[in-house]
């Protein structure tokens, strides 16, 4: 089937997430559907579909209509795609899940990725939601006063104490890999500006940001922390449950996102294609 369709975009809340209905993913996008998709993933920070029935194939030919497809340094991948659909995953017998904490995914990179479009494949009977936090919102609801410091203020991101360890459960069992290749480290502002909305989103995250730039780590952590704690405020956040056929569309630069991690002895399988951004401001 081919869309021709006007998409209907339902705000999953006040500041974070929007359904859009009445399109078919699995069938070509007419360029005004990827405008507005696109346009509704800068504003509200991610979007979710459902009901999607999409082949692998599929699943990249939507990726390929918003960037060039990353290839993932870390997670197992699925068999004959060239690396572009990661599998995060979770058997019934690993308590560990990827993912179980507030982060945004590949802070430490340059030119961080745009985001991640995840599809649900197996699902648990229950629980295993994704929880997504807007950075906008984060950054609008400070004070001026701690926005102006900000506003001059840089912060050290890395992926080796995440990626480079070799100890973690999922590194142990395989679902994360390749250490050797976690030398990534960057810098960027701590508040930047979205370069598709022109919003200032506060970009500091607690699983990948070391510290300030030019601030020792001590220094950093009181601020870090109070960051972190303001950033995961509930009015800030939207919790997406899952169902077969569902897909979430985030955007790194403007969210944070936490998989929750309760549906022990149950399998989880998601397919994830993550793309590529653009330099930071
Ligand atoms: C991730 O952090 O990329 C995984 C999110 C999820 O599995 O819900």
């Amino acid at each position: 089937m081919r869309n021709s369709s006007v998409l209907e975009v339902v705000p999953t809340g006040p500041v974070v997430g929007a359904e859009i209905r009445g399109v078919d993913l699995a069938a070509p996008l007419e360029e005004a559907e990827v405008a507005t998709i696109r346009r509704t993933l800068f504003d509200r920070g991610v979007v979710f579909f459902r009901d999607q029935a999409i082949s692998p194939e599929q699943h990249i030919a939507f990726a390929e209509r918003f960037a060039p497809i990353n290839i993932n340094r870390f997670f197992t991948k699925v068999d004959g795609f060239g690396g572009r659909i990661a599998e995060v995953r979770k058997e019934p017998n690993q308590t560990k899940n990827i993912g179980g904490g507030w982060h945004t995914d590949h802070s430490y990179d340059q030119i961080p990725a745009l985001g991640s479009i995840l599809l649900a494949r197996e699902l648990p009977e229950e629980g295993g939601d994704t929880l997504f936090a807007s950075m906008y919102a984060a950054w609008d609801a400070l004070s001026d006063g701690l926005k102006q410091t900000l506003s001059g203020m840089k912060a050290v991101h890395s992926s080796r104490h995440v990626f480079g360890r070799t100890d973690r459960p999922e590194q142990q069992d395989g679902r994360l890999g390749n250490a050797a290749a976690a030398t990534q480290d960057a810098i960027h502002p701590v508040g930047i500006r979205h370069p598709g909305s022109g919003r200032i989103a506060l970009y500091v995250n607690p699983a990948f940001t070391l510290r300030f730039e030019g601030w020792t780590d001590e220094e950093s952590k009181p601020l870090l922390d109070y960051l972190y704690g303001h950033a995961a405020r509930p009015e800030f956040q939207y919790r997406f449950q899952w169902q077969p056929g569902s897909i979430a569309f985030w955007d790194n630069r403007a969210t944070w996102h936490y998989a929750a991690n309760d549906y022990q002895g149950e399998r989880r399988l998601m397919h994830r294609i993550t793309l590529e951004g653009e330099a930071l401001s």
